[in-house]
């Protein structure tokens, strides 16, 4: 019997068409372990597009894009929540729920944006373009976001923009995503030079190569990407948007211009659809695995605590760009 427990086996079913049985018994000890604590400790686990199909599939409780997961948090009534994502998802979470305890698995799941820019950095843009609104994008620390007006995610980063009703704004950390946005909007950007490791490899050669490999192929890219990468695919938009777009187009090729979990993810709710697979994994959220949440809901870790006086601040961008 490959299947532990007749829970993990409907759990399974979920995933028969990206876990081998043999590899099966591997997941299930721990899957069970986490169902079980998470009724033990009122606890929900938040999980990124980003996460492995396991964890996706087997234990959240709420997925989606960094948009849906920052909305989500505000409704949780559990007492504990787990981010299965990068630090600033669960600071995010942790902003929108000061009273509950918010648990991140490995405190070393970071993210290249987050750390391409400081407070001290949004203060000096802030003396050099006075008056001009500073728009973060949530892939930031708490305490750069405390420095902001408004926070967005690649879902909403034109609509905020629009929002403010101003010629110009900051955008950062992301250089790619204002270019991007700036390039649908009459609204003037001024961005900064962050970039996602995992986005920033890809290139135009890449979907050349794709179309001519596999004919008729439908190229949907993360805004994280380079402007010259999203001019050439078909569609561009939040890793919600692209789960989104497959659920109604349905491709019948497609590929996803990032990370590689996320066609793993959409590929199980659609056997229909062919997903060519070239992808780049982040090493952060590669971080999070089944074995550090069970231990972070065993051991009570690793909480995520915010200064009061920068969560106060940071809470506010954030809240104003769920008003938007
Ligand atoms: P989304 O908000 O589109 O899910 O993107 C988050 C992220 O980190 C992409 O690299
Ligand atoms: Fe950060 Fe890029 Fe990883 Fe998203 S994929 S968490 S933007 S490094």
């Amino acid at each position: 019997m490959l299947i532990t427990s007749a829970r993990a086996a409907a759990l399974y079913d979920r995933v028969r068409s990206l876990i081998p049985p043999i590899e099966w018994p591997a997941f299930t000890g721990d899957i069970d372990a986490i169902l079980d604590l998470k009724r033990q400790r009122n606890a929900v686990i938040l999980a990124h597009n980003y996460q492995t199909p396991e964890i996706f599939h087997c234990v959240a409780d709420i997925v989606g894009d960094s948009l849906a997961l920052a909305r989500k948090a505000i409704a949780v009534e559990a007492d504990v929540i787990v981010l299965a994502g990068v630090h600033f998802m669960a600071e995010t979470a942790k902003l929108l729920n000061p009273d509950k305890t918010v648990l991140i698995p490995d405190t070393q799941a970071g993210c290249s944006l987050a750390d391409s820019i400081t407070p001290v950095d949004v203060r000096l843009l802030q003396q050099r373009y006075p008056g001009v609104p500073i728009v973060t994008y949530v892939n930031t620390s708490a305490a750069v976001k405390a420095e902001s007006d408004i926070c967005c995610t690649s879902g909403n980063a034109k609509a905020i923009v629009e929002a403010l009703g101003v010629p110009q704004v900051i955008m950062l950390p992301d250089e790619y995503l204002a270019h991007n946005i700036a390039a649908q909007t009459a609204v003037k950007i001024i961005a900064w030079k962050g970039h996602c490791e995992v986005h920033e490899r890809f290139s135009p050669a890449d979907i050349r190569q794709l179309r001519e490999d596999h004919p008729g192929v439908t190229v949907l890219a993360h805004p994280e990407c380079p402007p010259e990468v999203v001019a050439e695919a078909d569609f561009s938009g939040s890793t919600a948007a692209m789960s989104d777009y497959v659920r109604q187009k349905k491709p019948a090729r497609v590929v996803l211009m990032t990370e590689c979990s996320m066609s793993d993810n959409v590929a199980v709710k659609h056997p229909e659809v062919e997903f060519i697979r070239p992808c780049n994994l982040c090493p952060h959220m590669k971080r999070i695995t089944l074995a550090n949440i069970r231990e972070a809901l065993e051991q009570n870790r690793h909480v995520v605590t915010i200064e009061p006086e920068i969560a106060g601040r940071a809470r506010l961008a954030v809240e104003r760009m769920l008003a938007v």
